[in-house]
């Protein structure tokens, strides 16, 4: 009986003591990786430990994720790739889990036939009601969706992205920009960009005028869904109708394939009566609604749908960040592209200049929007070799393809965060720039997100001049949103 009280009152505390310490990395000697093998990450709050599971599952999806990875790596050893082990309990096979800010190692990964999307994204099917969509999906079911939806973003139909991006600038600038100069008000740059990328996306890829009312309720219903199901919870998982949270994430997706649902009747409405070889067939929805590949319907949602969730917000904050960076630094190339634009009269040729890309693209570096990338499983042992320091990474292992700090990378950029444009003329190197990702898997809306970024810069840095009244802050969850900043606007011509 006294053993038992003993055992309870002391053993007891002590083994979870012991425990915690351990997780938390504290206790070193009772782990160390094979020297090959990257070494874990190094702990922010304790200097000369490595974080334990805590600080590394906060620093994996807290709100200030990409900045902490970025300090865990700036904390290895000179000369080390940025790679470390993430120290989580995780469903991979080998248990490890690695962030990697090595362009190389990252290119290796995202490039090889053993490359799966991870059992990480395993919640976001819950998102699209529970129906594999083209962003989780590995397979048959990703292939035929990818191949038969590609077309539309061919570079043939750049003209009529254009020409939409443009057209939905104008109303912008009509209903509300020309306002808040007129009133010498400020605005918050990634509401309005969010709206007006919406606006775009929903009339080039889905062929459907999206209201106010609709826009208002679909960012509303993602932020709800996205919270509960993009890094699922795992106790969600197993046991969902215990949770409020769950319900009303899962009544969002509803909302959000019942969206799916409207744009596929309205496109099926519109073209009812004409004949098979008149359909437009450079929409994501015509691609959609005409694969016969898909099973039922609600496949064809969940696609819609998660084109819907990825395709706004990053080319949105995109657009966001250019701005604030632009015109809170002033950089040398505003004023050169504005002295180039004033000779050409054609505004279709503005987007073009060289100074205007080289700012679009300094932007998503310093702030790129995906800037914790993608994740991925990896079925084979990879080995990799980076000068004198050779890395081992065990096979079945999940890895995080981390942008934000692999666009900070020392190795590939000097005085990395500093927004400098002017570095696009001379480069260092072109390589470790992969906004976009690679690979089979990179962003397959890349060209209508590019003909956005340079259309609506282009217009908005030659007309307009922003002062930035107020700062704002990053803020991360799935993307890195500009929150807060706001802009007052004053015309030019
Ligand atoms: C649809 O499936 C059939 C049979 O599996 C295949 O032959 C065809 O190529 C697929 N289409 C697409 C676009 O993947
Ligand atoms: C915007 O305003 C201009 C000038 O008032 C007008 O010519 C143009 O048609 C308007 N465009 C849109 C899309 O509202």
């Amino acid at each position: 009986m006294l053993l038992l009280l003993i055992s309870l009152f002391f053993v007891a505390p002590l083994v979870a003591v012991v425990a915690l310490l351990w997780s938390e990395g504290i206790m070193l000697p009772f782990e160390k990786k094979k020297a090959e093998y990257p070494p874990f990450m190094p702990s922010i709050k304790y200097p000369n430990q490595i974080a334990g599971w805590i600080e590394t599952i906060v620093a994996l999806i807290g709100t200030r994720a990409p900045f902490v990875v970025y300090e865990g790596m700036k904390k290895l050893p000179q000369g080390y790739p940025w790679i470390v082990t993430g120290k989580f309990p995780n469903k991979s096979p080998s248990g490890c889990g690695y962030a990697v800010a090595d362009v190389h190692i990252a290119k290796e990964i995202l490039t090889s036939p053993h490359s799966r999307k991870s059992v990480m994204y395993d919640g976001v099917d819950f998102l699209t009601c529970g129906f594999q969509n083209i962003f989780t999906a590995n397979g048959h079911r990703w292939r035929h969706a990818r191949k038969f939806v590609a077309p539309a973003f061919s570079s043939n139909h750049i003209k009529r992205m254009n020409r939409i991006c443009a057209e939905h600038l104008e109303h912008f600038i009509n209903t509300t920009l020309d306002k808040y100069a007129e009133e010498g008000k400020a605005f918050d740059v990634s509401e309005e960009m969010v709206t007006l990328t919406l606006a775009i996306i929903s009339e080039a890829a889905f062929e459907y005028p999206m209201s106010r009312k609709e826009m208002r309720e679909f960012t509303h219903n993602l932020e709800v869904a996205a919270k509960t199901f993009v890094i699922m919870n795992p106790l969600h998982q197993k046991f969902p109708w215990l949770f409020p949270a769950v319900w009303r994430a899962r009544h969002a997706a509803k909302n959000l394939q019942a969206l799916a649902y409207r744009m596929m009747d309205n496109y099926r409405a519109v073209h009812k009566d004409k004949k098979e070889h008149e359909f437009r067939d450079d929409t994501i929805i015509s691609r959609i609604v005409n694969n016969p590949n898909y099973t039922c319907d609600d496949e064809r949602a969940a696609d819609i749908a998660i084109f819907m969730a990825a395709g706004h917000d990053t080319t949105a904050y995109s657009i966001s960040w250019s701005l604030i960076e632009i015109f809170r630094t002033r950089p040398a190339e505003l004023t050169e592209f504005r002295n180039k634009i004033a000779e050409m009269p054609d505004r279709d040729d503005w987007r073009r200049v060289t100074e205007l890309q080289y700012m679009i693209k300094e932007a998503m570096r310093v702030y790129p929007a995906l800037a914790m990338g993608t994740v991925r499983d990896v079925g084979v042992e990879i080995t990799y070799q980076h000068g004198k320091e050779k890395v081992v990474l065990p096979k079945d292992s999940i890895y995080f393809i981390n942008l934000f700090p692999m666009f900070r990378n020392p190795e590939y950029y000097d005085d990395p965060d500093e927004y400098r444009p002017s570095r696009w003329a001379n480069p260092k190197t072109e390589e470790a720039h992969i906004p976009f990702s690679i690979g089979s898997r990179n962003c397959i809306g890349q060209t209508l997100a590019n003909a956005e970024l340079s259309t609506v810069l282009s217009v908005l840095c030659a007309r307009y001049d922003f002062e930035l009244v107020q700062e704002g802050y990053p803020e991360f969850f799935s993307t890195l949103t500009p929150c807060k900043y706001m802009m007052k606007p004053t015309k030019l011509f």
